[in-house]
């Protein structure tokens, strides 16, 4: 395909790729063209879902900067290089904010927002290297707005952090060839949403709250990042792609 849409012959990686939107980000990575590698810390599943796309795995944990690194960096060295990183690991903690204790404020802050810079900070050394390369992170409506009913405000904060710091990268690095993106989804429905999913009054308020009047399957998030991540956005860079069934325009 000869197109600025094509991936063919990048090499790219994706953090949390074992399931859910990961794998589906991996799935379109693959359908242009790129060679992808799922970096997961759930290795049995990682694993198994690199197997069943063709894709490769490597293990890592996002909030241990040294593990990260390191996968990043064997990537690089098996490949010969690293152009996209996808950087998409993820966790939700549901609960009131005066309830909420420091190891719950602490864990989700480490996957989402540590975990982000962590792995933007690995691909980043080995694409400034290179003089190239395109990164893009999960971020999520909740940094543009507060979710509701459910309270989690750590996951909020944390998602708003993400979307700033993929500004404040894009604008460090913009000059030496690596663009760094955020796409924000609305709900979809993964594991991460199972729990409000089966709860009749949170599915009623996020259906409800969407113009669509749905959730979003994992494969409707993956185009707009094979889209950040191809030459097709050569000009964006610092941009946050909202992908919400209309969410937040409400
Ligand atoms: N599902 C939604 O409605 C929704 C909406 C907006 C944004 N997001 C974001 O999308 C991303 C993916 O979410 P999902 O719904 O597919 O979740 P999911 O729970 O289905 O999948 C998350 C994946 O991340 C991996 N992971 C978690 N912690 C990790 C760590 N410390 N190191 C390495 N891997 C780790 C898990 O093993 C799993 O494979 C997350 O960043 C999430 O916040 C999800």
């Amino acid at each position: 395909m000869s197109s600025v849409f094509s991936l063919d012959g990048r090499v790219a990686v994706v953090t949390g790729g074992a399931r859910g939107i990961g794998e589906a980000i991996v799935t379109g990575l693959l359908d242009a063209g790129a060679r992808v590698h799922i970096c997961d810390r759930d290795e049995e599943a990682g694993r198994a879902t690199a197997d069943r796309l063709g894709a490769a795995f490597v293990a890592a944990d996002v909030t241990d900067s040294a593990s990260v690194a390191a996968a990043f960096e064997r990537v690089a060295a098996e490949s010969g290089r690293l152009d996209i990183a996808v950087n998409n690991a993820g966790i939700v903690h549901n609960g009131p904010s005066e309830d909420l204790d420091d190891t719950d404020w602490r864990r989700v802050l480490s996957v989402n927002l540590d975990g982000v810079y962590y792995s933007c900070r690995a691909a980043g050394r080995l694409m400034l290297a290179q003089g190239s390369g395109s990164i893009v992170n999960t971020g999520s409506m909740s940094g543009h707005i507060s979710n509701r009913p459910q309270p989690q405000s750590a996951y909020n904060a944390a998602k708003a952090g993400v979307i700033h710091l993929t500004k404040s990268l894009a604008g460090e690095w913009a000059s030496r060839g690596v663009r760094v993106n955020s796409v924000s989804p609305g709900y979809v429905g993964t594991e991460m949403t199972q729990r409000g999913m089966d709860n009749v009054e949170w599915r009623r308020a996020w259906i409800e709250g969407t113009p669509m009047g749905r959730v979003a399957e994992p494969r409707e998030i993956a185009p707009a990042v094979v889209f950040l991540a191809s030459d097709a956005a050569s000009y964006c860079t610092g941009t946050d792609l909202v992908v919400d069934g209309g969410y937040t325009v409400w």
